[in-house]
């Protein structure tokens, strides 16, 4: 059983992609065994406790404002699961080596842009603002530069002329919700590793089953 754990901020609609899609799967031998929640108050806690998943909080907040001392907090829980993959699905905070360093290639991001176009927090907002045609999702591995890591999958979304950030939103979260759970589910069968010549590129054995 491949062991999955899912950092979340907000609304969860990406946690509940993978509930749906991947926990409640019978043809994907994989489970969420554990979902880290950065606020007390996000809809994200009440989607993990409905599915029976262990949800815990840490805010940075509780720890000083120190993200050190937050993810030595969020280590110290996730290694009560040993999860094999840690997911941020919409973690909207900056992690630190503590994080990284204690699951080496095994924690990935979902970002709303084709990286490396809009980084940050607002990406979609700025996208938008910026007057780009296309913009798209990135899944890509955790690195210590904010939105720096090599991409796993990425999957390019045409802004519309009458797009408003709420219909952009919308078909972005969709396409999110799609490529997160194919993302997932290639890692839960041992299809992606890095490149062993080329550390920076992704080797993604997407077969389509
Ligand atoms: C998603 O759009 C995700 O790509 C974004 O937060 C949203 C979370 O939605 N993440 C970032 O911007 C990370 N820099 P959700 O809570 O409904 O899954």
């Amino acid at each position: 059983m491949y062991r999955i754990a899912v950092m979340v901020s907000g609304n969860g609609s990406n946690l509940q992609a993978l509930i749906d899609n991947v926990h409640r799967n019978a043809r994907v031998d994989a489970q969420i065994v554990m979902v880290i929640c950065s606020k007390d108050d996000a809809p994200a806690l009440e989607r993990a406790r409905a599915a029976d998943i262990r949800a815990e909080v840490v805010t940075l907040e509780s720890r000083g404002g120190d993200r050190q001392r937050r993810d030595g907090e969020v280590v110290r829980l996730l290694r009560l699961v040993a999860p094999d993959l840690v997911v941020m699905a919409g973690w909207m905070s900056i992690v630190t080596p503590v994080l990284l360093d204690a699951f080496p290639d095994k924690v990935i991001n979902l970002h709303p842009s084709l990286l490396p176009a809009f980084p940050g927090m607002n990406s979609i907002a700025d996208s938008l603002d910026w007057g780009a045609k296309v913009t798209g999702v990135t899944v890509h591995l955790a690195e210590e530069t904010v939105d720096g890591g090599p991409p796993i999958l990425q999957e390019p979304v045409p802004i519309l002329p009458d797009d408003t950030l709420e219909t952009l939103a919308e078909r972005m979260h969709g396409v999110e919700h799609r490529i997160l759970t194919r993302a997932v589910t290639l890692f839960a069968q041992g299809r992606v590793h890095r490149d062993p010549t080329r550390l920076r590129r992704m080797i993604v054995n997407d077969g389509g089953s």
